[in-house]
């Protein structure tokens, strides 16, 4: 339980486990609808007997409502075999079919129950559950990753991964299967990822790696550099409080031991050479949700010190317009999982066009780590909040240092220019800090208005892709419509929805440096103002003009302006999670969600 207590970030509308007694004619399960605490007391009212081996499951639903029958495992073959999955199988509905016209009764709607009846079909057959799990891939299509037991063979558990995620973990006298290392980081921090299309069979003592087609494959084991410590809450009430009060730190370490002994950049896995990198002539940035906004706001970065054209592509949006890409292109895909399907499927369809593809990556020999050309890891430690903070502040750090990289390699900036530009990124861990102190403000305007319907937020330059990325945090934990605008774009229709009362938002720049914004923000403010808007104002330190325009300002400490997205993404990750705490809403678990999409 301990180990899907953890991954229930992934998928949290039911859970089940299976296991494998002496009993050699059927496994035991039990499984409940909603959240892992229902299966916890279904199983202290009604305890699974001890097992040889067990398989368990977080459902986030794709086929069929999250009700006790859809959870997974699915049994066949009368409880002989129990299987669980993630992924989609495509081509279900045809095999459905095909097993109804041979009688097969279903339990369930889910395409995973369809895997179950066709590899209990197998291992009928007298094939091994590993040889039957072969079979059984050959006629699927899609994503899955799935994992089976088999009653007549106690003690082994057979997985086999395509496009969703598979770790071991490596223990003494125990081993591991999981979407994730935290499932198993408390027991083993020496893990083995498998690649695509391969087939595990794992026992106590043993652990046999093949490719769907029954090759043997040698996997070098890597070490977890974070222990089970980081995966905890840390005497915070939620994980994402506790993820918040973890930027400074995320910053810093994505920072750390980048230049090397000539003040050279350095990426963490993989070679682009400088020749191709000196060679492109546009940069795309895939990616989704949060990350998308982390690679918007780089662009602005990106194109200012590299004079490169950066375009920003949601990934699932990418791959299906035939972009223009080609070997002068560079892609980097950014995302905190490395598992994200849409992010996957794009850099692939780039790599095929002869793109570069650089990741910007959280987990340690992920998807898109490994498939990448290049690995640039964002060092944020386990991110378990569905929604996204320190990732975000750590990718955007990332994608700095990668801008930076560039620069220097294509001779955009003086050596001394670098160096500014590493001195002010290694202070923002510092100023993150003095606003997650001095947040009390925030969080007691936020309390007061867990009442309202509607919050927008306006920005410009660096501060639209932060308005909607402050937007996007109120949506998914409090359930409220929120919509990030830049603010320049509000006269063109969107001021029709201001109202008297309505939460507005501004983040205001900096008055100070050439071509300020400052001004034309304020105008912005008025604007709303005078149509009855309740203004919000984050701007500097030190700003005297903001408290004329504003029912409360949110000061944020000063820095150059490319930098201060990485500041005043705060105080709305802190105004989100209080909002929607003040409404009772579990906001590490919020509705409909979960943490990897690994669907398309
Ligand atoms: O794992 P990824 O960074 O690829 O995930 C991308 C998005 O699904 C993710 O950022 C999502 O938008 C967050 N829940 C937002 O808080």
């Amino acid at each position: 339980m301990g180990g899907l207590a953890r991954l229930e970030y992934r998928g949290y509308d039911s859970a089940g486990i299976a296991a494998v007694t002496t009993d050699r004619e059927r496994v035991s399960t039990s499984k409940k609808a909603g959240k892992l605490v229902n299966l916890a007391k279904q199983l202290a009212d009604r305890p699974l007997p001890d097992a040889t081996a067990a398989i368990g499951h977080t459902r986030w639903a794709t086929h069929g409502a999250p009700t006790d029958a859809n959870a997974h495992p699915h049994i066949a073959a009368g409880g002989r075999i129990a299987i669980i999955h993630n992924g989609i199988i495509e081509n279900y509905s045809t095999l459905r079919k095909e097993l109804l016209a041979q009688g097969v009764d279903f339990l369930s709607e889910t395409d995973t129950e369809v895997a179950g009846h066709l590899l209990a079909a197998e291992v009928a057959k007298g094939l091994s559950l590993a040889d039957g799990m072969r079979a059984l891939v050959s006629r699927l299509e899609g994503a899955f990753t799935l994992l089976a037991v088999d009653a007549q063979d106690p003690g082994t558990v057979v997985g086999a991964r395509r496009n969703s995620p598979l770790v071991v973990g490596i223990g003494e006298g125990e081993n591991f299967l999981g979407s994730d290392v935290v499932a198993f980081i408390e027991h083993t921090r020496t893990a083995l990822e498998l690649g695509q299309d391969e087939v595990v069979e794992l026992t106590a003592d043993a652990v046999r790696v093949t490719s769907f087609d029954g090759t043997v494959v040698d996997r070098e084991p890597y070490h977890v550099d974070w222990d089970s410590a980081a995966a905890e809450k840390g005497g915070f009430a939620t994980f994402m409080d506790k993820e918040i009060h973890d930027q400074p730190a995320a910053v810093a370490d994505t920072l750390r031991g980048r230049v090397d002994e000539r003040g050279k950049l350095q990426l963490d896995a993989g070679i682009i050479d400088e020749s191709v990198l000196n060679s492109v002539d546009k940069i795309v940035v895939v990616a989704c949700g949060t990350a998308a906004y982390a690679g918007m706001v780089a662009k602005y970065a990106i194109e200012h010190w590299c004079r490169i054209p950066v375009e920003v592509e949601l990934a699932h949006e990418f791959r299906y317009r035939d972009p223009v890409v080609n070997v002068k292109t560079l892609v980097v895909a950014i995302s905190q999982s490395g598992e994200t399907m849409d992010t996957i499927m794009a850099i692939r369809h780039a790599q095929q066009q002869g793109a570069s593809v650089i990741g910007i990556v959280n987990t340690q020999g992920s998807t898109i780590a490994r498939e990448a050309d290049a690995v640039l890891y964002t060092r944020a430690g386990p991110e378990i909040a569905v929604a996204s903070t320190k990732a975000f502040v750590a990718q955007i750090t990332a994608a700095y240092l990668l801008g930076i990289y560039l620069a220097e390699i294509r001779g955009n900036k003086f050596p001394d220019e670098i160096a500014s530009l590493m001195e002010q990124l290694s202070e923002i861990p510092a100023k993150i800090q003095r606003i997650l102190d001095t947040s009390g403000p925030i969080r007691e305007v936020a309390r007061s208005m867990a009442n309202h319907n509607t919050v927008l937020f306006l920005g410009r330059h660096v501060g639209y892709p932060i308005a909607m990325e402050g937007a996007l945090k109120l949506k998914e934990l409090a359930y409220i419509h929120a919509e990030g605008f830049a603010a320049g774009e509000l006269k063109h229709g969107p001021i029709a929805l201001i109202e008297e009362g309505v939460p507005v938002f501004i983040i205001l720049p900096s008055a100070h440096g050439r071509e300020s914004l400052h001004s034309k923000v304020v105008s912005n403010i008025q604007e709303v103002r005078a149509r009855g808007a309740f203004t919000m104002v984050i701007a500097e330190e030190g700003d005297t003009e903001a408290a004329d325009h504003a029912e409360h300002v949110f000061s944020i400490p000063v820095a150059p302006v490319l930098m201060t997205p990485l500041l005043s993404v705060i105080p709305l990750q802190i105004f989100a999670l209080e909002l929607a705490t003040a409404k009772g809403l579990d906001v590490d678990q919020p509705r409909n969600l979960a943490k990897s999409v690994t669907v398309e």
